[in-house]
Formats: structure tokens, C-alpha cells, sequence
């Protein structure tokens, strides 16, 4: 699926959350690889911009596309069910987070 495939503003800021999300773990991912603390430093603060990204999206994705914002409590509820207050490190909730909106994100280009 192309960029020329969304039809929706709802479904570019999915693609724009998308993007932002692989963006941010290439930047970790980076950082996590870098020899030098400025590289390191430098990456880790881009991926901090890159998830700020994603927040501008999710806002007005929430206004957009009203079920997102349900469905998001739905799902903190069901992980706060599931793991209670046991500690998530970040970089596994944003890789969760990824895979989540990717399968999400192809199911409804499906339809
Ligand atoms: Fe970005």
C-alpha cells in the first residue's frame, strides 16, 4: 500500500503514526549501536521528537476518528489488567505499540 492508497485524513495519521513509531526505534535502536555519547545522545533525542510526532498525530486522530480515542482507553485497560502495576520498559511498549498499529493499520486498508 502506497501513500497514494489513503483516502481519509484518519488513515494519513495512522500512516503518519506509523512512520513516526519506526522512526523512533530506528533512533533507539541507533543510539542503542553508537560508539560515541554525542551520536548516542543526539539519536536518543531525536527519537524523543519523533514520539512527540506521533502525539500531534493521535490528537487529531482522536478528533477524526472518534473510536480511536475508545479504543485506546479500551486497550490501557486491558494492559493495566493484564500486567497491573508490574514495570514495562519504554522501548518494549513503543516495539508493542508498533506492531499493534502496523496489523491494525493493514487490517484497515483491508477494508
Ligand atoms: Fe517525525
Amino acid at each position: 500500500m502506497g501513500i497514494d492508497d489513503l483516502k481519509t485524513d484518519a488513515q494519513m495519521l495512522r500512516k503518519g503514526i506509523e512512520e513516526e513509531l519506526k522512526a523512533a526505534t530506528l533512533y533507539e535502536n541507533l543510539a542503542g549501536k553508537a560508539k560515541s555519547s554525542d551520536v548516542k545522545k543526539l539519536f536518543l533525542d531525536i527519537a524523543k521528537e519523533e514520539k512527540v510526532h506521533i502525539g500531534e498525530f493521535e490528537t487529531l486522530l482522536e478528533k477524526l476518528d472518534p473510536e480511536y480515542e475508545e479504543a485506546e482507553k479500551e486497550g490501557e485497560g486491558e494492559v493495566k489488567k493484564l500486567l497491573g502495576n508490574k514495570a514495562v520498559s519504554e522501548s518494549s511498549i513503543l516495539t508493542s505499540i508498533a506492531n499493534v498499529i502496523q496489523d491494525e493499520y493493514e487490517t484497515t486498508l483491508l477494508w
